[in-house]
């Protein structure tokens, strides 16, 4: 995706323009300026700092513990590591939800303290004037249909969903009212594939799928769950392109073990007294 001297990073009207040319959007989590850097280098168009965080960065059993200033902490990291994409940060629960004024604050703070280009937030229905009102001030918005895990405690669980006809319908109605409110895209998590189809069919901005099948505009994971990096369950629909889990505890086993028996560090991973690290003694 080609960018201006002037604005370096993927914009929002990229990312829209890609519908109309037929090419996929690729998006993933990033939480840290390492993993982001690399991320970028390897061809992604946006970067969400997700509130997946509380789970797989803090611990957390849900999604609604994280706070702005965690958001803020990692998504300020994701910027300084990344130069190209579009970052994303999400908007954690309770910061958008009391008012359209309120939500404007914390998505400015978002853009001026975290470097962030656009944000996300879950959900349509009343959420609706919030988007607009973002969206007027300047700030891209990227919605979020199907489940939805900051309604984990009305969902009850984190199963498929809009299985039902009427179920579709009401997401396809909100999903159209989101392109209305001015949502330059909209993910859609968990829904059946053939809805997620028709859903991205009725929209002229990008969908991007995670667990809705093939027929999405774009796709975006976690990148913890990608790498494999995660690996206390696997949902069906995440694919894992290396055993990040497995290669993190056999090199971290290999240290130790070297560590215990005295083979680290070496005399080359060592100083003398000159600064250099200490030169092989030659043996006389
Ligand atoms: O928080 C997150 O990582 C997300 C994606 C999974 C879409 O919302």
């Amino acid at each position: 995706m080609s960018r201006t001297p002037a604005f370096p990073r993927v914009t929002a009207p990229q990312i829209v323009s890609c519908k109309a040319e037929g090419r996929k959007l690729v998006g993933l989590t990033a939480y840290d300026a390492v993993f982001a850097g690399l991320e970028e280098e390897s061809g992604v168009d946006f970067l969400l700092v997700g509130d997946s965080a509380g789970n797989v960065v803090a611990g957390h059993a849900t999604t609604i513990p994280m706070t702005m200033d965690a958001m803020l902490f990692l998504t300020r990291c994701v910027t300084r590591g990344t130069s190209r994409v579009m970052v994303i940060a999400d908007m954690p629960f309770g910061s958008f939800q009391v008012s359209p004024e309120e939500a404007l604050s914390n998505a400015i703070r978002f853009l001026k303290e975290g470097g962030a280009q656009a944000v996300k937030l879950e959900g349509a229905g009343y959420i609706l004037p919030t988007v607009r009102r973002l969206v007027d001030a300047g700030i891209p918005v990227m919605g979020h249909l199907g489940l939805t895990p900051q309604m984990i405690n009305i969902f009850g669980g984190y199963g498929v969903k809009a299985r039902t006809s009427e179920e579709g319908e009401k997401l396809i109605e909100d999903a159209k009212a989101l392109e209305q409110s001015g949502c330059f895209s909209i993910v859609l998590e968990k829904i059946p594939a053939e809805l997620a189809e028709r859903v991205t069919k009725a929209l002229k901005i990008p969908t991007i799928g995670i667990g809705s099948g093939p027929n999405c505009d774009g796709q975006v994971l976690v990148n913890y769950d990608l790498l494999g990096i995660f690996d206390k369950f696997k949902p069906k629909f995440v694919r894992h392109y290396m055993p990040g889990a497995e290669l993190i505890r056999d090199a971290v086993a290999s240290w130790v073990s070297d560590v215990r028996e005295g083979r680290f560090p070496s005399d080359e991973e060592s100083y003398d007294s000159s600064g250099d690290t200490i030169k092989k003694r030659v043996k006389k």
